[in-house]
């Protein structure tokens, strides 16, 4: 049920197949749709009614995009504010929540499928190993937007975690050489660009070749990196479904 006059909707990773209903459902019934063309596919914003009013965003500023929102919500209309994945990642919405708040204008937030979460399960692998590896980390490497010191790569490396490294296809080879302070030169790192787009190119690499093949594929945008060692292969097992562990809803076996 849409009760807000405005949404900011996550559009997942690229394929209207992989927006959630609630997405879609917001999407039929907007009027007017501002949504981030530098990283949304096309063929979401088609879900969008004939008479739907559809605004880029990527030559906008945010004052541009709040006066916006503000506007179409004060005359009345549904508006929704489509970002690519989940919305509460590196989507900037911070910003405009922020504005919307001060306005007084009432807004919900429908989360999307994430970049790490479509290149894990295009891999077919679990982040989240027993014995192996139990954090994920969503980061990103340093470039001009920065990260606080206390997040820099070299600490986020020395857990060894899953790390999905977004926003940094430019600085690969600056990150590459600070993973391998911390991760074995064979861990598998997934290049995983434009994940589920018609032309996705996803390469299962070890970390020393990181920043090579993305040079040579010329990689600069929508590009995910993932560091793990849960893409090795493995023959470990969980508790979980063990005939020996016993939990609430079994009895050992
Ligand atoms: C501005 S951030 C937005 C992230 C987005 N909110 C998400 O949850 O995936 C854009 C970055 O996300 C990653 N990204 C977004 N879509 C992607 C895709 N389809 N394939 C690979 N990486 C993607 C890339 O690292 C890209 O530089």
């Amino acid at each position: 049920m849409i009760t807000t006059p405005i949404a900011f909707v996550g559009a997942g990773p690229g394929a209207p197949d992989l927006l959630t209903i609630r997405a879609a459902e917001h999407l039929k019934k907007a009027d007017v749709l501002i949504w981030t063309d530098s990283l949304v596919n096309p063929q979401i914003t088609d879900l969008a009614k004939k008479s739907c009013e559809k605004i880029r965003t990527s030559s906008l500023t945010l004052e541009n995009i709040l006066n916006l929102l503000i506007k179409k919500a004060q005359e009345g209309k549904k508006v929704v504010r489509l970002h690519d994945g989940d919305p509460c990642l590196y989507g900037a919405i911070s910003e405009q929540i922020s504005g919307l708040i001060h306005a007084k204008i009432d807004f919900e937030v429908i989360p999307g499928i994430s970049a790490y979460q479509a290149t894990a399960a295009n891999l077919k692998r679990e982040l989240t190993i027993p014995g192996i590896v139990q954090t994920i980390i969503l980061s990103r490497a340093s470039g001009r937007t920065g990260v606080p010191k206390k997040e820099c790569l070299e600490r986020l490396a020395s857990h060894r975690a899953s790390l999905c490294l977004y926003l940094s296809a430019r600085h690969v080879e600056e990150a590459q050489s600070v993973l391998l302070e911390h991760y074995p030169e064979e861990t598998p790192v997934a290049i995983s660009y434009r994940v589920s787009w018609p032309d996705q190119w996803i390469a299962l690499v070890p970390l020393r070749e990181m920043a090579k093949t993305s040079i040579q594929k010329k990689l600069i945008r929508t590009t995910l990196y993932l560091i793990s060692p849960a893409l090795e292969e493995t023959t470990m097992r969980s508790k979980l479904y063990s005939p020996e562990h016993d939990h609430l809803f079994r009895q050992k076996q």
